[in-house]
């Protein structure tokens, strides 16, 4: 992957950061820093338990085996990793010979639950409840919902098809878990939720998927190599200082685009990474994703010409992985033959260059971060790059990346409601 930081910033003003920046990867690659007991994931991919991924790949093969459509169950952090890899790398609208994945427990939408249950009413299926905490309101709400269908339908082979991932020793899931003898698999401690994907938490949704987890670790840990404490070349160091300059000139608003559809829950998980990490203490970047061209016949307007408060990151993709020409027709009625036998991956390269020169032109900082292909490997360097970057933009205006009191304050004045 590569990041290309001259459209947002001058150069100079890089230089001037690059002390503080420095002292922050030191503070968090030695544990110094607020926060420092959730920074297992810093050598995460290096240090992944060979045992586990093999359980991992056991388990995804048991569902192969034995289910046609697995229901993950979970919300943030425990579902957004695994639903930006699997959506970019699955076929839209073919199936594969993998089980397919389809997610609850991220709402509280009754007809959503409704539809899915009538769906799954004659379909052979599996259940894998994820939870760090196990109390989670909408994935626990939902969780009853679908072991109680599954259970009616196939009795005690249920206790086959269910997994839990959760705490190892605390929580609702893990007890209810351990009474009913569900198979498990445990969120380390010191891992936080938006940053699991590489913990069983995003690796057996993955690989029960059908996609190549080995792949998708081996790019982490190349990033994990490139961003390591000896490195002098860290390129998630270089966008989270773009990030903090834009942002300490008035830039509130990062808008992540890309020109390729399957990263659109790859924008997801990375406003969660971000928003969660950052937006503490009126402070930090808002967060927002625009698919393009789809959202520039909506957001377009604003981006080129509204309020200056935003920069954008582009998120590129050199190849992709099928071929398409546009034909040429006798006619030419609809006088399109000028790009006859073009790809239209050209046509959409066009787009992608014109739109970030009309953006610079109208005073839009311009990130740019490009991958070579949507792959396993490729999407593993993302996640980790991101990862790090998230650390550093959070520590580099003052706040504790690994907590999100927020959130609870939401889930308080529900349960008030609730009269739990
Ligand atoms: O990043 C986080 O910590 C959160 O987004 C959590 O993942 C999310 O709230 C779900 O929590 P839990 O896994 O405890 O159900």
């Amino acid at each position: 992957m590569k990041i290309d930081i001259k459209n947002a910033i001058e150069l100079s003003k890089f230089k001037n950061k690059q002390a503080l920046f420095e002292k922050i990867k030191t503070d968090l690659h030695n544990k110094k820093a607020e926060g420092n007991e959730f920074t297992a994931w810093v050598n995460l991919p290096s240090t992944i338990n060979n045992d586990e991924i093999t359980q991992i790949k056991q388990t995804a093969e048991y569902f192969n085996k034995n289910t046609d459509y697995v229901v993950v169950i979970g919300i943030g952090g425990s579902y957004l990793g695994a639903k930006a890899v699997i959506s970019a790398l699955e076929p839209e609208f073919t199936n594969t010979n993998s089980p397919k994945i389809l997610f609850a427990g991220n709402n509280l939408d009754q007809d959503y639950i409704h539809n899915l249950l009538q769906f799954l009413d004659n379909k052979n299926y599996g259940i894998v409840v994820i939870s760090k905490s196990g109390t989670t309101l909408e994935p626990a709400i939902s969780f009853r919902i679908f072991e109680k269908h599954l259970i009616d339908k196939i009795g005690n082979e249920a206790k086959n098809k269910i997994v839990a991932i959760t705490d190892k020793n605390k929580g609702a899931l893990l007890k209810l878990s351990q009474q009913k003898d569900y198979k498990t698999f445990v969120i380390p401690d010191d891992i936080g939720g938006r940053f699991s994907v590489l913990t069983p938490v995003g690796l057996l949704p993955i690989a029960i998927a059908g996609f190549d987890i080995d792949k998708l670790i081996k790019g982490a840990k190349n990033i994990e190599k490139q961003t390591s404490i000896n490195s002098d070349n860290d390129i998630a160091m270089q966008y989270a200082i773009a990030r903090n300059i834009l942002y300490l000139e008035d830039k509130n608003l990062e808008l992540m685009t890309s020109f390729h559809s399957k990263l659109h829950f790859f924008g997801e998980w990375w406003k969660q990474l971000f928003g969660e990490s950052e937006g503490k203490s009126h402070k930090g970047i808002f967060p927002a994703f625009a698919d393009l061209t789809t959202d520039l016949h909506s957001l377009g307007q604003y981006i080129q010409d509204g309020q200056r408060i935003l920069f954008e990151t582009v998120l590129s993709v050199e190849q992709k992985n099928n071929k398409l020409t546009i034909p040429k027709t006798k006619e030419n009625l609809d006088n399109l033959n000028y790009l006859s036998e073009k790809e239209i991956d050209f046509v959409n390269k066009q787009a992608e260059k014109g739109t970030i020169k009309a953006h610079i032109s109208g005073g839009v900082p311009v990130i740019n971060i490009s991958i070579e292909k949507i792959d396993e490997y490729n999407l593993g360097e993302l996640i980790f790059f991101f990862e790090k970057a998230c650390a550093y933009s959070a520590y580099s205006i003052g706040v504790n990346p690994f907590n999100q009191p927020g959130v609870e304050e939401y889930k308080s004045q529900m349960m008030k409601l609730l009269k739990k």
